[in-house]
């Protein structure tokens, strides 16, 4: 039975291109900045998100904390949405490691950050009793919205009230490529107006390990202390590296491909008995979507698709998360809609 992974976007499997690549890869001391395939990548990387710096980190929950822990000081605050990956999934690790506060302002079902909720968080730093504020960070593309994109001019009024306030951008851009593509714009466009910008390497791009953050090179200096203090300084991670630069060379245009897969993805679910969702909503690879209080559960759903080769991740009780990427093909899309309409129509509520 052929299997169709839609759980995350994070199981893709490196190419022959990568494979070879990480055979073929040049070698040094990255610790020591002597490794050449990584410098490679860094600097690919910077050019790409047109900052002045990058450095490469193993995940990108370290890529988000090596930023946190090089904008803030302990004690002081960042502003981020309540469905934040850095809020939600990383272990906590900016208030753990860092003493970093996390003040969460509600996400829109777009992504975004009402600008008023955001200057209404904003700390009076003359104020003794309240932590410092000092960072707001954004996520584009929004894992937990939908893969939702938020466009540049959004990130310009944030810009604008950050400048006003004396903060600093993070861009948890782990899918920055994924808004460009949907946007029609470069990512350098897409991260013009953050400070720091975190991007993964392994998950619509395909490689199997890696992320970068870019910013100014003296932010990077920080980054890359930062990546030590955690443990991330790695030797001859050009190995790695080496499938990243084949990533940015080779996987970002095709991922237009599981942006049209996941829109016929979704138009077909909705179509499906006790899905909700709407499809015009979804603009790049990830299709989240509720179950009706008469459909069956997301586990139940979850379990009868699995039964027949198609995973699905569950993300509450009556939501369920469908990610493409270059795994799934158009046959795929396919099963897994057969596979869903023969779940939903046999089971019971
Ligand atoms: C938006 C976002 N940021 C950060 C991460 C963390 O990446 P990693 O799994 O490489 O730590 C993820 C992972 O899914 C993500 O979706």
């Amino acid at each position: 039975m052929r299997i169709v992974d839609l759980r995350s976007d994070t199981v893709t499997l490196p190419t022959p291109a990568m494979r070879q690549a990480i055979f073929d890869g040049e070698l040094g001391d990255d610790v020591m900045g002597e490794d050449p395939t990584v410098n490679r990548l860094e600097a690919m990387a910077a050019e790409r998100l047109a900052k002045e710096a990058a450095v490469y980190v193993p995940s990108g929950t370290m890529a988000n904390l090596v930023c946190l822990l090089s904008h803030c000081a302990r004690g002081e605050e960042a502003i981020m949405g309540h469905m934040a990956h850095t809020f939600l999934f990383e272990a906590g690790g900016s208030a753990a490691v860092g003493g970093i506060h996390p003040r969460t302002v509600p996400n829109q079902s777009d992504g975004t950050l009402d600008l008023d909720d955001v200057e209404a968080a904003i700390r009076d730093p003359n104020n003794p009793h309240y932590p410092r504020t000092r960072l707001i960070c954004l996520e584009n593309t929004h894992n937990r919205c939908s893969g939702a994109v938020l466009t540049p001019s959004y990130m310009a009024q944030v810009r604008s009230l950050a400048d006003r306030y004396g903060l600093e951008i993070h861009l948890d851009g782990a899918r920055v490529f994924n808004a460009a593509i949907a946007l029609g714009v470069s990512a350098a466009a897409v991260a013009r107006d953050a400070d720091s910008v975190s991007f993964c390497l392994s998950k619509g791009l395909s490689a199997p390990v890696g992320s970068l953050v870019c910013g100014s090179a003296e932010f990077v200096r920080q980054a890359r202390r930062q990546r030590k203090v955690l443990g991330g300084g790695m030797r001859q991670a050009g190995v790695l590296a080496a499938a990243g630069i084949v990533a940015l060379e080779t996987m970002v245009d095709r991922l237009a491909e599981d942006h049209t897969n996941a829109r016929r993805l979704a138009e077909g679910l909705v179509q499906l008995p006790g899905v909700l969702l709407d499809p015009a909503r979804i603009q790049t690879n990830i299709v989240i979507f509720e179950l009706a209080p008469d459909a069956p559960s997301a586990a139940g759903v979850a379990v009868g698709m699995a039964a027949h080769g198609v995973k699905v991740g569950v993300v509450g009780p009556r939501r369920i998360r469908v990610v493409t990427h270059y795994g799934v093909g158009s046959d795929d899309i396919d099963q897994a809609l057969t596979v869903a309409k023969a779940v939903l129509e046999a089971s019971p509520a």
